[in-house]
C-alpha cells in the first residue's frame, strides 16, 4: 500500500489530499479563495499567493487529520509544480519540500494539466483507509481533453504518465471564455458555473453565435471569436476603436429572458465546438492506426452540465468508454496530484530539493 500526500496551489485553490495507490482518495481538502477575488472578477496573483501562505499548513494538517494518518505513514509528498501562477506555485512547492525533507520522504513534482487527466480515475473507498473496491480502470490508449481556465488541449494519452499534445487553443481557453462571457452578461463570479446555471434556463436557438472549428482538419481550438460575438450581441456594435470604443448598451439593458437565451446560445456554441474537436480527435487517432479505447476529460469546464452529457453521448455513439471526473475532482484539487504521483513513483521518478516552480507547461 502506498500513501501519497498531494499539495496543490497553482491558482486560487489551496488544496491537500491523501491518496492510496494512485486512485483511492482518503481525503480531499480544498480551501477556495473565490470570496477574495470576487470583486475583481478574476484571480489577483498577489492576493492568491498571500492567501496560500496563510492556508497551506492548516489545509495540510486537516488532510492528515481527516485521513487519520501521520507524516511518518506517508510514502511520498507530491506537489503540482507546473504550470500556474508563479507566486502561488512557490508556496505549495516550498511547503512540499519542507515536509519531504523534515519527514525524510521522496518529493514528486507533478504537471497540473496531466493531473487533470487523471481525475476521472479517482474514487473514494467505502471505509476510509481500509482497502475498498477500486474503480474499473479505463482502457488506454485514450483521447484526452483538458478544459480549464488556462487550457483547452487535446492529447493522445498512452498511459497516466505518457501523452502527446494533439491540439490546443490559439487564443482564449474555454474556461477563460466562460469567465469573460459571464462578465459580459453580468452573470456573477465565478463565471463558469454561474453562466452554466443561467444557460440551463434559456433557449439556445434564440441567438446564433459562431462555432469556430478553424481549418477542416485542425485539432486546435479558438474561442475569442465566440466571446466577441457575444459582446456585440449584448452591447451592440462599438463606435470608435481600441480604448475609445463606445457601446450603446450593457447587460443591464437586457431582459432576464434575453440574458438566459444568450447564455444558452453561448453554452451550446462553446460545448458543440469542443465536442466537434473530440470527434475529430477520435477520427485522427483511428486514421493513425491507434484508435482510442476511451475518452478522458478533465479540468474545471468538465464540471459543465451540457459538456458532461454530450461527452457521454459521443462515447456511446463511438462505442468507447468515457472517463468524466466526479464534480469534486473537476476543479483544482490535490487528489489528482497525489494520484498521478503514484504512477510517477512506480516508474522510479522522484525529484530532489532543487525542484523548481514553473509558470508554463511543457506539454
Ligand atoms: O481547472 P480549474 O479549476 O483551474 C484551472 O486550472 O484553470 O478550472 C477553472 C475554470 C474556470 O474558468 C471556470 O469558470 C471553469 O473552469 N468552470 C466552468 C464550470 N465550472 C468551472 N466552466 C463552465 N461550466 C462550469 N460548470
Ligand atoms: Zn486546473
Amino acid at each position: 500500500m502506498t500513501l501519497i500526500l498531494g499539495i496543490e496551489t497553482s491558482c486560487d485553490e489551496t488544496a491537500a489530499s491523501i491518496v492510496r495507490d494512485g486512485t483511492a482518495v482518503l481525503c480531499n481538502v480544498v480551501s477556495s479563495q473565490n470570496e477574495l477575488h470576487q470583486k475583481y472578477h478574476g484571480v489577483v496573483p498577489e492576493i492568491a499567493s498571500r492567501a496560500h501562505l496563510e492556508r497551506i499548513l492548516p489545509v495540510v494538517n486537516e488532510a492528515l487529520a481527516r485521513a487519520g494518518v501521520t507524516f511518518e505513514q506517508i510514502d511520498a509528498v507530491a506537489v503540482g509544480n507546473r504550470p500556474g501562477l508563479i507566486g502561488s506555485l512557490l508556496v505549495g512547492v516550498s511547503a512540499a519540500k519542507a515536509i519531504a525533507w523534515a519527514a525524510g520522504k521522496p518529493l514528486i513534482g507533478v504537471d497540473h494539466i496531466q493531473a487533470h487527466l487523471h481525475a476521472a480515475a479517482l474514487f473514494e473507498p467505502a471505509s476510509g483507509n481500509a482497502p475498498g473496491a477500486p474503480k474499473a480502470e479505463l482502457p488506454f490508449p485514450a483521447l484526452g481533453l483538458v478544459v480549464s481556465g488556462g487550457h483547452s488541449s487535446l492529447y493522445a494519452v498512452e498511459s497516466p504518465t505518457r501523452m502527446q499534445l494533439l491540439g490546443k487553443t490559439i487564443d482564449d481557453a474555454v474556461g477563460e471564455a466562460y469567465d469573460k462571457a459571464a462578465v459580459i452578461l453580468d452573470a456573477g463570479y465565478p463565471g463558469g458555473p454561474k453562466l452554466d446555471k443561467l444557460a440551463q434556463t434559456g433557449d439556445p436557438k434564440a441567438y446564433d453565435l459562431p462555432r469556430s472549428l478553424l481549418g477542416p482538419e485542425s485539432l486546435d481550438f479558438s474561442f475569442s471569436g465566440l466571446k466577441t460575438a457575444l459582446l456585440y450581441k449584448v452591447r451592440g456594435l462599438p463606435v470608435g476603436r481600441g480604448e475609445k470604443a463606445a457601446f450603446s448598451r450593457t447587460a443591464a439593458d437586457l431582459s432576464a429572458k434575453e440574458k438566459a437565451d444568450l447564455a444558452a446560445a453561448f453554452q451550446h456554441a462553446a460545448v458543440e465546438t469542443v465536442i466537434a474537436k473530440l470527434a475529430r480527435g477520435l477520427d485522427f487517432l483511428a486514421a493513425q492506426g491507434k484508435p482510442a479505447q476511451s475518452l478522458l476529460i478533465g479540468g474545471g469546464v468538465s464540471a459543465n452540465s451540457l459538456l458532461r452529457v454530450r461527452v457521454q453521448e459521443l462515447g456511446q455513439q463511438r462505442g468507447i468508454a468515457v472517463g468524466v471526473p466526479k464534480m469534486a475532482y473537476c476543479l483544482d484539487n490535490a487528489a489528482m496530484i497525489a494520484g498521478l504521483a503514484y504512477y510517477q513513483l512506480r516508474e522510479g521518478r522522484s525529484d530532489d530539493l532543487e525542484l523548481p516552480a514553473i509558470a508554463t507547461t511543457s506539454m
